[in-house]
């Protein structure tokens, strides 16, 4: 039996190991919170209509997206500090993401950086790199030039991060103070005027963009002749512009309630992409999903993969690379014991049949899917 059986473990290893203040970075949001929480709540929200008497001796959980075949339908998200939760960075999430087969979105603000990890792993088609565009224009061709020559399978253009927004909890622990990243939007446009004056353009500092433009998008995509995912679309407006400006993978996000506050939960914006969007594209999405069931939820309302940012992250900070392959284990178990209870041997089985709106039976809350946690948290 492994030291950790099961995902609830994994999570109270990292509220053990980590810094209140990082556990609070990672596992919290923007201001009221109200995004963060809304994610698990409208998660909780749905419940499943099984069906039986079928065989399910034999499930399959696989999937593939931009042609690349996943062994479980889960991605893991791009996560800028991930190097807070694991010394190996950004480079252990993709090694894992290798050995497991599934995908990594190599994140722009990741350390050991975009090169490092490329060198470190075999088979590039499992890392996608997540570029946070700015406007400055030498830079971002420098920047998606050498992510192709790295041989990365595909790029995701981040669009929902234009302005850094407040993480009261980090201003309030004094994480924000420590971080550049966290600084006011007012001192950012400072540093990038200050940059423009000094004629610098490729300092790691401005890349925030509040200038996120289609036309930019549509340059990186014929510079670079790679695949582009847009991440952060959570309408169907939206999603019909991405698919005139011929992006290839739809990412419904809203940076795991880390950006806008008082947004929809991502699992409630779904429905709308998927039917703007008409089988004409791929869909990813992400947002407070933690568990095999939020995963089969998400594929029944119609994307393809299910990308997760905290869970990734608890589990790496609770023990690496270790803790990053048992939680797509006990992932991949959770999916096979609930397809096999819902009835269906093939994820492309599973449709809106399958869900239906329903009345949470758990607070609205960041981890809500862990009762344990929550339980041992408030004995504290
Ligand atoms: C600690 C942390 C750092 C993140 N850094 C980035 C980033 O650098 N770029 C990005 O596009 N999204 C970033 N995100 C957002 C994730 O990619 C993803 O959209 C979000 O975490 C999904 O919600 P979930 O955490 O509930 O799974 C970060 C999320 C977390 C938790």
């Amino acid at each position: 039996m492994s030291e950790f059986p099961t995902l609830q473990d994994l999570v109270w290893a990292a509220r053990q190991k980590l810094p209140s203040a990082v556990w609070e970075f990672v596992t919290f949001g923007t201001e009221s919170e109200t995004t963060v929480r809304r994610n698990r709540h409208s998660l909780d929200s749905v419940a499943f209509i099984n069906r039986v008497m079928r065989d399910v001796s034999e499930v399959d959980t696989t999937t593939s997206l931009l042609g690349v075949k996943l062994r479980i339908p889960v991605v893991f998200a791009p996560v800028g500090s991930i190097a807070l939760l694991d010394p190996g960075g950004a480079l252990t999430a993709a090694k894992v993401a290798e050995e497991f087969e599934i995908m990594h979105v190599v994140s722009g603000f990741a350390d050991p950086g975009y090169k490092a990890v490329a060198e470190g792993i075999k088979d590039k088609s499992r890392i996608v790199y997540a570029l946070h565009p700015r406007a400055e224009q030498p830079f971002l061709d420098d920047l998606v030039d050498g992510v192709k020559e790295a041989g990365y399978k595909a790029i995701t253009f981040v669009s929902e991060g234009a302005y850094y927004s407040r993480r009261e909890r980090d201003l309030m622990s004094g994480l924000a103070t420590k971080s550049k990243r966290s600084r006011t939007y007012a001192s950012y446009l400072q540093q990038m005027r200050d940059e423009r004056a000094a004629g610098k353009t490729a300092s790691k500092e401005g890349l925030l963009g509040t200038m996120i433009t289609w036309e930019m998008l549509e340059r990186v995509k014929s510079r670079s002749g790679l695949p582009l995912i847009l991440k952060g679309v959570t309408n169907a407006q939206d999603a019909r512009l991405a698919m005139e400006h011929g992006v290839d993978v739809i990412y419904v996000s809203n940076h795991g309630g880390r950006s806008l506050d008082h947004a929809r939960g991502t699992i409630q914006s779904l429905p709308d992409v998927v039917d703007a969007v008409k089988g004409k594209a791929d869909i990813i999405v992400d947002g407070g999903f933690v568990r095999g069931s939020d995963v089969l939820k998400a594929i029944a309302m119609g994307a393809k993969a299910v990308s997760m940012g905290r869970m990734q992250s608890w589990a790496l900070a609770a023990a690496g690379s270790a803790g990053l392959t048992r939680m797509l284990e006990i992932l991949e178990e959770e999916i096979i014991v609930s397809m096999g209870l819902l009835g269906v041997t093939k994820l492309s089985q599973l449709n809106r049949d399958y869900v239906t709106p329903t009345h949470p039976v758990t607070q609205p809350h960041p981890l809500s899917a862990f009762p344990v946690v929550m339980e041992r948290i408030a004995k504290e």
